[in-house]
């Protein structure tokens, strides 16, 4: 489905009139259309306006906002104001504030302030959402649901009886008969089999550690709780008003939702990015942020829903983006797919905890340098149609699965809480993005036979039938390389028989008899081919049964063993690395060209992304300088710079922070529903 906002790119942010006199709507939106805003997103926290009382609403202000907009010609992005519930509501039912795990029962204040799992929050929520799709599902101005905000944010999990309660009977739907899972569990061990559902405890503080089976079914249920209550919203809103396409906004990479399961209920997907401006290595995370949400949505467009005009207000020191930084980070997400560039939020606030935040018409008024750079930015994006609804084409995928973050990242008990899922993607995504290949991110169930090379950078848990799909993606050929601590436990957190690779051993041909974690500042350097490189965080004591070894371990404990191998297998081939590499491009380089991946970053100029997205009708190359220093970028075809307007031949002059996106011929895409 094309997504309901009107044609080209979205612009615009968070508006929240209910914080201002009317009087001052009108100057809004006439700021709003001199910067060129095409969109604004109302009343994601407006319910205690809303409903003032119990059953009472107050619709009078958001009519009336939404009328100005409209009849601006801004279009709306219309929240459920469910985010936050009324004071009367929890005075009422103090019981829907969520408890910690340490019992104790959130008071309330700030947001988010509910347990996922009560129905009384659950049977309001819906209540207001059908009260919202009554009266705007239908108003021409709105054109999408946002619906609650940024679930998980502040309160991914409750601990509470209720949301106890749910848990039990999330398990008994899963396992069916207790027995079933005290076997997937293994509860002989300490002791703890359980002799009905109802023995199951919520995991509350405990006194050591606790089953890791136990805390991954835990995560599991914690995203379904808060996804089942979007649904029954979304329920709602499709019954009223089947026309409006729906969304909720993620967090980028977040631990605690499995976004997969999230991102397929949804027309759109939306993102909320704030990259630090004080990380220079922000716009690589980004980049992989991006290529997330892309993938989430399987190729189609998404949306940068939220991102700052400048500082945030919840770090403990907040830089602003200097001059042209927020203009390079929002072509950054189009050129990774979105269809817009979205703000938190349009006018600064008088009052809140949000008060420091930028915002994208600072208190300062419009004669400011961030009104300035948005009515730039603004104007821009209205010349770029086109690139609206383009897509980008991979030719590796990265293997993420939330089942194996969780597991991984389990608190207690692991060899080193030093290799965690985003520490084992972080060199092999740098190293992708630094020699200019885009990635995919997929499910191990995927259909992944349309990707060249696909890359695990960790799967401690792996199912059987996923280690069957990857097999059978080398069978017939596919490049696959596995990273370290993979093939370990199952899908309920039991080790696989034998040890590592597990499942994987058959096609990798190596076993893994020890893992040798390295402290903080520890590394071992690894022989490969000449080049140097360096395992940091992980080793493993490998042995290459009957894979080639490609690398050795030099020096330490591990001097001279196997540290990464390659088994041809059917037409594919298959790596496995036995180390988390502290830069993994020379590891990558060579399995990239491979698989016959074109990596174009080595030759390019260092710091400058550069990035193709198309649609059937043109090709938009996208060149991104992230350094503060002016840029010289040789190109391969010419095209026009529709920044300038000027023709391109064979280079393009970038300042600092700067940005070019040069019009070429059309490219084919490979995704579903589209020719190419
Ligand atoms: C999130 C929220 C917004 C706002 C911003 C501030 O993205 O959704 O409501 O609080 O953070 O950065």
């Amino acid at each position: 489905m094309r997504i309901g906002w009107p044609a080209g790119l979205a612009f615009g942010g968070d508006y929240n009139p209910e914080q201002w006199p009317e009087d001052v709507w009108s100057d809004d939106v006439a700021l709003m259309r001199r910067a060129g805003v095409t969109m604004a997103t109302v009343g994601v926290f407006g319910w205690s306006m809303l409903e003032p009382e119990p059953g009472r609403f107050d619709f009078g202000w958001l009519d009336r906002a939404i009328e100005t907009l409209g009849a601006a010609g801004i279009s709306v992005c219309l929240g459920t104001a469910t985010a936050t519930p009324p004071p009367w509501l929890v005075s009422q039912y103090p019981d829907v504030r969520p408890v910690t795990a340490d019992g104790v029962r959130l008071e309330f204040g700030s947001r988010q302030g509910y347990c996922p799992s009560s129905p009384t929050f659950r049977e309001h929520a819906t209540r207001l959402a059908r009260a919202m799709a009554d009266r705007y599902g239908t108003n021409p101005a709105v054109k999408l649901w946002h619906i609650s905000n940024e679930y998980g944010d502040h309160i991914s999990e409750c601990f509470c009886e209720v949301s106890e309660g749910h848990f039990r009977r999330w398990l008994a739907d899963r396992y069916g008969v207790i027995g079933a899972l005290n076997e997937a569990w293994g509860t002989r061990h300490w002791g703890q089999v359980y002799r009905s559902f109802d023995e199951v405890p919520a995991p509350r503080r405990m006194p050591g550690p606790g089953s890791p089976s136990h805390a991954l079914d835990w995560r599991r249920f914690c995203s379904d709780a808060l996804l089942d209550l979007m649904l029954a919203e979304k329920r709602v809103l499709q019954e009223v008003s089947p026309q409006l396409p729906v969304t909720t906004n993620f967090m980028s990479m977040f631990y605690s939702m499995d976004y997969w399961r999230w991102a397929r209920e949804l027309d759109v997907v939306t993102d909320d990015a704030y990259p630090d401006p004080a990380d220079p290595h922000a716009h690589v995370d980004a980049a992989r942020n991006y290529d997330l949400m892309r993938s989430l949505g399987r190729g189609r467009p998404w949306l940068l829903l939220e991102q700052a005009p400048s500082a945030v207000s919840w770090r403990p020191v907040n830089l602003p983006k200097p001059p042209g930084v927020m203009r390079l980070w929002s072509y950054q997400a189009i050129a990774r797919g979105s269809d817009g560039a979205m703000f938190f939020q349009w006018r600064a606030p008088r009052f809140g905890s949000e008060l420091h935040h930028s915002t994208m018409l600072p208190a300062a008024g419009p004669n400011s340098r961030t009104f300035r750079e948005i009515c730039q930015l603004g104007s821009e994006l209205g010349a770029l149609d086109g690139v609206a609804g383009g897509r980008i084409d991979a030719d590796v995928a990265i293997l993420l699965d939330w089942d194996n973050w969780w597991a991984l990242d389990a608190e207690q008990s692991m060899p080193s809480v030093r290799m965690r899922w985003q520490a084992a993607l972080r060199p092999f995504y740098d190293a992708l993005y630094e020699l200019g290949v885009t990635a995919d991110f997929a499910r191990p169930d995927d259909d992944l036979g349309r990707y060249r090379m696909v890359v695990v950078p960790n799967s401690y848990l792996l199912r059987e039938s996923d280690a069957a799909k990857l097999a059978d993606y080398v069978e017939s050929g596919g490049h696959l390389l596995v990273g370290p601590f993979s093939g370990v436990v199952d899908e309920h957190c039991r080790a696989h028989p034998g040890g590592a690779p597990g499942p994987l051993a058959d096609l990798l041909r190596v076993r893994v008899e020890e893992v040798w974690p390295l402290t903080e500042g520890a590394g071992v350097a690894i022989d490969l081919e000449g080049s140097g490189v360096e395992a940091r965080i992980w080793t493993e004591w490998l042995r290459a049964d009957d894979a080639d070894v490609v690398a050795r371990y030099r020096g330490g404990p591990l001097d001279g063993m196997p540290a990464m191998t390659r088994r041809v297998h059917g037409s594919g081939v298959a790596h496995y690395v036995s180390f988390l590499p502290e830069d993994a491009t020379s590891i990558l380089e060579p399995a990239l060209h491979d698989a016959g991946v074109r990596a174009t970053g080595r030759a390019a100029v260092r710091g400058v992304e550069q990035l193709v997205r198309g649609t059937k009708a043109a090709s938009y190359l996208f060149l991104l300088n992230h350094n503060h220093t002016a840029a010289t970028v040789p190109i391969d075809a010419p095209g026009t710079d529709l920044m300038t307007g000027a023709a391109v031949a064979d280079a393009v002059e970038l300042p600092g922070y700067g940005v070019a996106v040069v019009l070429r011929g059309a490219v084919g895409t490979r995704y579903e529903g589209e020719e190419a």
